[in-house]
């Protein structure tokens, strides 16, 4: 319980963006009274439809806005109607990018209940976290093109690793291995066996930060080999730590053997700044509005994004909710239009168990 309000930026996005949030903040809003914690909601319309109608994305004013929040909560962006590549750039990184947002946290976790392609895996075995690095590497924009359509061409992308971004990524997953106290372990998931410059920084700085966390145990492993353990033996796993573009792909990965975009969650961390929560899942804008897209995913990001504020009290109320839910069977399915159950229903039942 704490008598702080926290003023969290709301920014429901594009097409299933908006009910996710709405079932995310009924949840929240349930929790918070019950805890007795304070919550103050500021809404942002910034989304690929606003973008269509202003010629506006996101002005460098709403980040300055977003500096003094405690937290923003994002449905989803992604509209078909605009090219590929600017949301993204413009929205989604240019917030990860300017606020710092320097972790993303995934955790890979199956629901009691819930199925998975892997067969005979338990939930017991397939409970892991992903840490990815959030702000450099191959999202960098860095690159360019030169003789661009012709047969002469050349097309450059930078992949930067910088010392003190890779640093700050290695000892945040240590401490957030030790913190978490399950196995224990922190594997990291590089490529140094061909990208002899990048991730070799990544390996010497491995080292001597395992070095100094001798009460965990490390582990490497090349990201080809880790997409065979992953769907062979999640059991192995405990946190992972990888770079941006790795942590991009073994996540979506990650999602599907822990049920499906459905149920992935994802936090976007600045330790010592302004996080956003969102769901892994994009804007599914075949779903839009149809209220049959899955808010647990939604859900459980607010659930991190209240442990994140230091709100566990909270975050495991609605965790547990989730777990409940899940596991009484009353959701058939993981998937959009197959849960037998509307999206407000969902959320109105998390709810309930609150
Ligand atoms: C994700 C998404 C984004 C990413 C895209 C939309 C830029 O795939 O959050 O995983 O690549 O990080
Ligand atoms: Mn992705």
């Amino acid at each position: 319980m704490s008598k702080k309000t926290y003023r969290i930026g709301v920014i429901p996005g594009d097409g299933v963006g908006p009910e996710c949030i709405r079932e995310g903040l009924k949840v929240l809003k349930t929790a918070c009274h019950r805890e007795k914690v304070n919550l103050e909601f500021v809404s942002y319309d910034f989304s690929g439809e606003r973008y269509l109608k202003t010629g506006e994305i996101l002005p460098d004013s709403a980040i300055e806005e977003f500096k003094k929040l405690d937290a923003i909560y994002l449905g989803a962006v992604g509209d078909p109607r605009v090219k590929p590549g600017i949301l993204e750039k413009e929205l989604l990184l240019k917030i990860r990018f300017s606020l710092d947002q320097y972790i993303n946290l995934r955790p890979v976790v199956l629901y009691p209940g819930v199925w998975t392609p892997l067969r005979d895996k338990t939930p017991e075995q397939i409970d892991f976290v992903i840490v990815r690095e959030n702000t450099e590497g191959l999202y960098c924009g860095i690159g360019g093109f030169f003789k661009k359509g012709t047969e002469d061409e050349v097309a450059t992308q930078l992949e930067v690793n910088t010392y003190k971004g890779v640093d700050r990524c290695i000892r945040y997953a240590f401490d957030y291995c030790r913190k978490r106290n399950k196995k224990k372990k922190l594997t990291m998931v590089d490529k140094s066996n061909v990208l002899t410059y990048g991730h070799d920084l990544w390996m010497r700085v491995f080292d001597k930060r395992a070095k100094e966390n001798t009460d965990v145990q490390n582990d490497h492993m090349y990201v080809d080999a880790c997409c065979m353990w992953m769907v062979k033996n999640p059991e192995w796993f405990d946190v992972i730590v990888t770079n941006n573009m790795f942590g991009d792909i073994i996540t979506d990965l990650g999602a599907m053997i822990q049920g499906g975009m459905g149920v992935a969650a994802g936090g976007n961390i600045n330790p010592g700044g302004v996080s956003m929560f969102e769901p892994i899942h994009g804007s599914a804008p075949k779903y839009t509005g149809k209220n049959v897209i899955n808010p647990i995913a939604t859900i459980s990001a607010g659930a991190m994004m209240m442990d994140v504020l230091g709100e566990s009290g909270t975050a495991g109320l609605i965790e547990s909710a989730i777990k409940k839910l899940l596991s009484s069977g009353k959701i058939k399915s993981m998937d959009a239009g197959k849960m037998g159950a509307s999206t407000s229903a969902v959320g109105d039942m998390v709810a309930a168990e609150i």
